[in-house]
């Protein structure tokens, strides 16, 4: 099969090399991808977020198979889009994209179906929404936009005037456009955090190995917000009972309810859970991978992904096997200085092997923001790469993405070096 996968991160990265090992590919194509993903896939220079380019290109190309692996294009409808050239694909159709792209769908979707997530309402003005916390008086409280902001429109306030700054910043000043013209306020909560990816046909959902995301960009979970820095999987906190009562309470009612809607969710579905002292809650769903949850997850898959992902697509999931090594991933971000604020680009990459990868091998180098130059890489992102590992123990992945890591110059290079070191203490 001929497989297009649309993105440029090192997500998209990490999907294309699973996918590289499949015997049912044939030819391999991802649009835009980036320096290190031409390594291992045909690069095409489409934006990710042009539905009808990528629609026509896969038409023209001939593309049996497309994974749109980005929120913004699912949000938009490529998977609507594709199947109208007849060109299967994995994700979800816009309906179901909604169940990240809106968070009040996401929040009322919950409520009406009984899975458990943090006390919210949602607002349309900003007067209304601050009379509330106003009333409410409880401190942390969550102030969410309601749509797609990069992972940066969710803000813990402390005080009254926090809110406020952020509920006028969101609604009034529009600081994240129309994704801020409704908010969410929702209880605070507290507890461990654990990413779940799991492959669903809408209506059998099998989840893949759970992970564990580092979101703040400085050690000890300081700095503001990123895209996330880091990532270990298996996840200690998420134990075997933990994981059943998940299914039985939050993955099968959520992908029940969207079939109940009118809207199976097909494709990846992400949950975002908080292990709080009452239970598992659901903080947000994605619609599609994670970045950097993919970079460990995948590589600890011993099934066949493009099987798995065809299964999505054709409603075959429940005889279709989905299995994962026992073994533990760790994924080190290198990311530009200045990341998640400004920063500068184009900085010469040392270091790696002219394929991408290093030569000493033991890693994978997934490239998450690269671009080729002059037979070497240098940096085109906040991202630069994500430095993986698997071993039999988390503490070896550990020491081999760090070593990994610490053998990658470039101006400015800025980790964490801290990632898995909460799930060590968990254990
Ligand atoms: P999100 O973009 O929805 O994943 O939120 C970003 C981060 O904000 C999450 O990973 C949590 O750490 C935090 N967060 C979101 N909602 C809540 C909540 N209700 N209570 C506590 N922390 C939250
Ligand atoms: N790493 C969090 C996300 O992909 O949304």
């Amino acid at each position: 099969m001929k497989v297009l996968v649309v993105g440029s991160g090192g997500r998209e990265h990490a999907i294309v090399r699973k996918l590289k090992e499949s015997p049912l590919v044939s030819g391999l194509y991802c649009a835009p991808g980036n320096g290190g993903i031409a390594a291992d896939a045909v690069c095409v220079p489409i934006k990710a977020t042009d539905v009808a380019a990528m629609a026509a290109w896969a038409a023209e190309n001939a593309m049996d198979y497309v994974v749109v692996a980005p929120d913004d294009p699912l949000a938009l409808g490529m998977v609507d889009a594709l199947a109208q050239k007849g060109i299967p694909a994995f994700g979800p159709n816009r309906a179901a994209a909604r169940i990240e792209a809106s968070k009040a769908f996401s929040k009322d979707l919950m409520a009406k179906y009984g899975i458990p997530t943090a006390r919210y309402k949602v607002f349309t003005g900003p007067d209304e929404a601050m009379a509330y916390i106003r009333a409410r008086n409880e401190y942390p409280v969550v102030v969410k936009a309601d749509g797609l902001a990069l992972g940066k429109g969710v803000v813990i306030c402390q005080s009254e005037g926090e809110a406020a700054g952020a509920v006028h910043g969101m609604m009034v000043e529009g600081r994240f456009g129309a994704s801020g013209s409704r908010v969410v306020v929702e209880q605070f909560l507290t507890g461990p955090e654990v990413s779940v990816l799991a492959f669903t046909d809408g209506k059998t959902v099998k989840p893949m190995v759970s992970s564990m995301d580092h979101k703040r960009a400085l050690d000890g979970d300081a700095g503001p917000n990123t895209g996330g820095m880091g990532t270990v999987a298996p996840n200690p906190f998420y134990t075997p009972a933990m994981a059943a009562r998940c299914m039985k309470e939050i993955f099968q009612p959520t992908v029940d309810a969207m079939a109940a809607e009118g809207c199976p969710f097909t494709g990846c579905l992400y949950f975002g859970l908080m292990l709080t002292p009452d239970g598992p809650k659901v903080i947000e769903y994605n619609c599609r991978f994670g970045d950097p949850e993919t970079q460990v997850v995948l590589p600890l898959m011993e099934s066949d992904l493009l099987a798995a992902m065809l299964a999505t697509t054709n409603g075959t999931l429940a005889e279709t096997e989905v299995r994962f090594s026992a073994q533990s991933a760790a994924c080190v971000v290198l990311a530009s200085g200045g990341y998640p604020g400004s920063y500068e680009t184009g900085k010469a990459i040392a270091g790696l092997g002219p394929d991408g990868q290093l030569p000493g091998g033991g890693c994978t180098v997934y490239h998450a923001g690269t671009r080729a130059e002059g037979g070497g890489f240098v940096t085109a992102g906040g991202r630069v790469l994500g430095v993986s590992a698997a071993a039999g123990t988390l503490p070896d992945a550990l020491a081999a993405a760090y070593a990994g890591a610490g053998s990658i110059r470039f101006e400015g290079k800025h980790l964490r070096t801290d990632i898995g070191r909460r799930a060590l203490e968990a254990r």
